[in-house]
C-alpha cells in the first residue's frame, strides 16, 4: 500500500443527494404532476418551478427549456473539509471544476455549489449549505424522508458501466450494496446499487449484458423519492391514474431494498419512483448479494406499449454507435 493510499480519508457518509435540476418546456404540466399527482409542496416563481419535500427550501427545480431532461443533480457534503478532499480529488484526474455563481446557487437554494460534467454528460454539483425554509409545506403527503440519507436516488442506463461506477466510488467513496441480475424483453441487465450513507443506494447504474446497449433517451432512467407513509404512497399511486399519468410500473416491492413502490412517467419522459420504507443499511452486519430480478413481487409493467418497445429498440441500436462519455479512467 502506498503512503498516498493509507492517508486517503474515507469520505463514504458525507454525501447525500440533495436536490434535482430539471429543464423542460412542460411546467404547467410538471406543475399538475408534482403538486396534484406526487403532492409536494410547488410554487411557480416567474419560469421557474419549485418543488420542496422538507425544510430544503428547493429539492426540485425545473427552469424552462429544450432539454427534457435532468440538467443537474446536486450532492449535499457534510461539511467544507469533505468537499475540499472532493474537488482535490477531481482535479487530481483533469476534471474540470467550476465555481457555481451566486445566481446559479439561488436557483438550486444553496450558499454555494461546484460543478463537474460527470459520467453520461450528466453535470454533478457538490455543495455544503442549503438555503432553508420555514413556511409551510402545503403539499398532498403527509411527509417524505430525506435528512442525513437525501432525498432518494437516481437510476441510470450506461454503456460504459465501469466509468460510471467508478466516478461514484472514486470521488464519493460509495460501496457496493448490491446486484440484480434482471431479464428485460429477451436482454439480460445487470444492475449494481452503491450507497453514499445509509441509504441503501443513491446511485443504481444498470447496463445491457454483452454488447452494451442504452435504450433509454434521458440522461435518468428514474429518479426516487421516499414518502412518509403506506398511505402517501398509495394515494399518490390513486392521484396519477386519475390525472391520466402513465404508470410505468405498477405498485411492487423490490428484491434488495425491500422497498415497496410504483413508476410514473414524468413530462420530461424519465420516470418518477415513489417509495416508501426501503431498509436502512447496517454497515457492521451487511453482506452484498445478488439478487434473481427487482421485484418480490408487482412493479408489472401497466402502460408499456408496443410503441415504447420500438422506440427503445430503435434507441438501443443508435446508442451503439455514440460513445458515452466519461471524465476520466477509473481504476475499478
Ligand atoms: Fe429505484
Amino acid at each position: 500500500m502506498t503512503k498516498a493510499n493509507k492517508t486517503r480519508t474515507d469520505l463514504f457518509g458525507k454525501a447525500r443527494m440533495g436536490y434535482a435540476l430539471v429543464e423542460s418546456l412542460k411546467l404547467e404540466d410538471w406543475l399538475r404532476f408534482a403538486r396534484d399527482a406526487l403532492g409536494m409542496d410547488v410554487q411557480m416563481q416567474g419560469d421557474t418551478l419549485i418543488g420542496r419535500l422538507d425544510q430544503h427550501a428547493r429539492r426540485l427545480v425545473i427552469s424552462r427549456g429544450p432539454l427534457e431532461d435532468v440538467a443537474a443533480l446536486g450532492y449535499e457534503i457534510e461539511d467544507q473539509a469533505s468537499l475540499e478532499i472532493i474537488l482535490q480529488r477531481l482535479q487530481q484526474k483533469g476534471v474540470e471544476v467550476e465555481a457555481g455563481e451566486a445566481r446559479g446557487a439561488a436557483l438550486r437554494g444553496v450558499e454555494q455549489y461546484w460543478r463537474c460534467i460527470g459520467p453520461k454528460g450528466l453535470p454533478i454539483e457538490f455543495y455544503v449549505t442549503p438555503i432553508l425554509s420555514d413556511a409551510p409545506l402545503s403539499m398532498l403527503a403527509s411527509g417524505y424522508v430525506t435528512d442525513s440519507a437525501g432525498m432518494g436516488h437516481v437510476a441510470i442506463t450506461s454503456r460504459r458501466p465501469e466509468a460510471m461506477l467508478g466516478f461514484w466510488q472514486e470521488i464519493l467513496d460509495a460501496r457496493v450494496s448490491d446486484d440484480i441480475e434482471q431479464r428485460m424483453s429477451g436482454l439480460m441487465l445487470d444492475i449494481r446499487f452503491l450507497r453514499l450513507n445509509e441509504r441503501h443506494h443513491s446511485v443504481a447504474v444498470a447496463c445491457t449484458r454483452g454488447r452494451r446497449m442504452d435504450p433509454i433517451r434521458t440522461r435518468i432512467q428514474h429518479m426516487n423519492i421516499q414518502c412518509a407513509t403506506l398511505e402517501d404512497m398509495t394515494a399518490a399511486y390513486q392521484r396519477c391514474r386519475q390525472l391520466g399519468y402513465r404508470i410505468m410500473m405498477g405498485v411492487g416491492q423490490h428484491t434488495n431494498d425491500r422497498e415497496l413502490s410504483f413508476y410514473v412517467e414524468s413530462p420530461s419522459g424519465f420516470e418518477i419512483e415513489y417509495g416508501w420504507a426501503p431498509i436502512a443499511v447496517d454497515e457492521e452486519n451487511w453482506q452484498p448479494t445478488l439478487h434473481q430480478g427487482i421485484s418480490t413481487w408487482g412493479h408489472k409493467p401497466l402502460e408499456h406499449n408496443l410503441g415504447d418497445e420500438l422506440r427503445q429498440a430503435a434507441r438501443a441500436i443508435r446508442s451503439l454507435i455514440r460513445r458515452e462519455y466519461t471524465p476520466f479512467d477509473p481504476k475499478h
